[in-house]
């Protein structure tokens, strides 16, 4: 079997209902941070984590995101012919290597871990990550190592399965995936426990699952007996929980800022954020943000 992380699964056919009603006709992942799509920023974290092939599980009204990553032949044409070379260029880097996509159906949101198990056959018989493609992440440190080659890094080092976490306050926890924490070494850690959702006030730690795993094949059989958890949904989380009994999981405590494009605020944040990166409009809009913090309110 081999070891190193090649494939990376995006599970992208949730309804995205906290965003209505943009995404009635419009998929979240496609929704705009700074200049381009947020499932195109998370692809470029996974390309530089060294995964090879992109698998998109995605579900109806979602063929938009199948056309984005295929070449736009009438677009191209245009853009020559009017000579806007730098545009036709930048068309062409984005451009995925053929057949390094795939692109596969679930039929009814059933949930995050059914999502998963849809790419089984895709993903065969090696270790391979998953992207939460809503979840948009950023290194503290300016061209530091995103959460994704953080989370193969310590996969690489400690083997195992890898799940990103982050600290939140701990009145939030019991809206995610939660874990308790073990031994730590580096800025890693053992993972003694999960929990989707848990009730408030009940939660073992304040670190959450911000959105990254690397998983060993084994959980899709797991995964296959379709157990419903937390929402009724079949969750990932139950199903690394069943896996944890046989495998090691390890938490990597992601040196950055995770952003929820899932909700607005989220998205709002990952804008900003994004934009204040960005060399070529950056000094602009740190004016823009400073002026509109400064006019008067009503
Ligand atoms: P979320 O719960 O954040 O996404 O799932 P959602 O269901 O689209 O959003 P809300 O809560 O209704 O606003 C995390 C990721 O898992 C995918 C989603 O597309 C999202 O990227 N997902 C979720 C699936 O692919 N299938 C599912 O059945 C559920």
């Amino acid at each position: 079997m081999s070891k190193r992380v090649r494939k990376a699964v995006f599970p992208v056919a949730g309804l995205g209902t906290r965003f209505l009603p943009a995404t009635k006709s419009v998929p979240k992942e496609m929704l705009t941070v700074v200049d381009r799509p947020i499932l195109q920023h998370v692809v470029e974290e996974a390309y530089e984590a060294g995964i090879e092939h992109c698998i998109f599980v995605t579900g109806r009204n979602k063929a938009v995101i199948e056309d984005y990553f295929d070449m736009a032949y009438e677009l191209e044409d245009i853009l020559l012919k009017r000579g806007k070379t730098k545009e036709w260029q930048a068309l062409k880097a984005d451009l995925p290597k053929p057949g390094a996509m795939s692109f596969t159906r679930q039929q009814a949101p059933l949930g995050l871990g059914h999502a998963v198990w849809c790419a089984r056959d895709i993903v065969g018989d090696e270790p391979f990550a998953v992207v939460l493609p809503d979840m948009l992440t950023m290194p503290r440190k300016t061209g530091g190592k995103r959460c994704l080659a953080q989370c193969v890094e310590a996969f690489e080092t400690h083997g195992g399965n890898v799940i990103a976490v982050e600290e939140v306050k701990p009145e939030e926890t019991h809206k995610y995936g939660v874990v308790s924490v073990g031994d730590k070494s580096d800025s890693t850690f053992e993972i003694t426990g999960m929990v989707e959702k848990p009730p408030q006030g009940t939660a073992q730690s304040n670190f959450i699952i911000s959105g990254r795993y690397i998983l060993s094949p084994e959980i899709f059989s797991i995964l296959e007996r379709g157990e419903k958890g937390s929402g009724g949904e079949i969750q990932l989380t139950d199903g690394m929980k069943t896996l944890a009994h046989d495998q090691k999981f390890r938490g990597v405590n992601f040196d950055g800022q995770t952003y929820d494009c899932g909700s607005s605020l989220g998205f709002l944040g990952a804008n900003v954020a994004f934009a204040l990166a960005s060399p070529d409009i950056a000094p602009e809009f740190r004016a823009l943000v400073k002026s509109l913090l400064n006019a008067p309110q009503d």
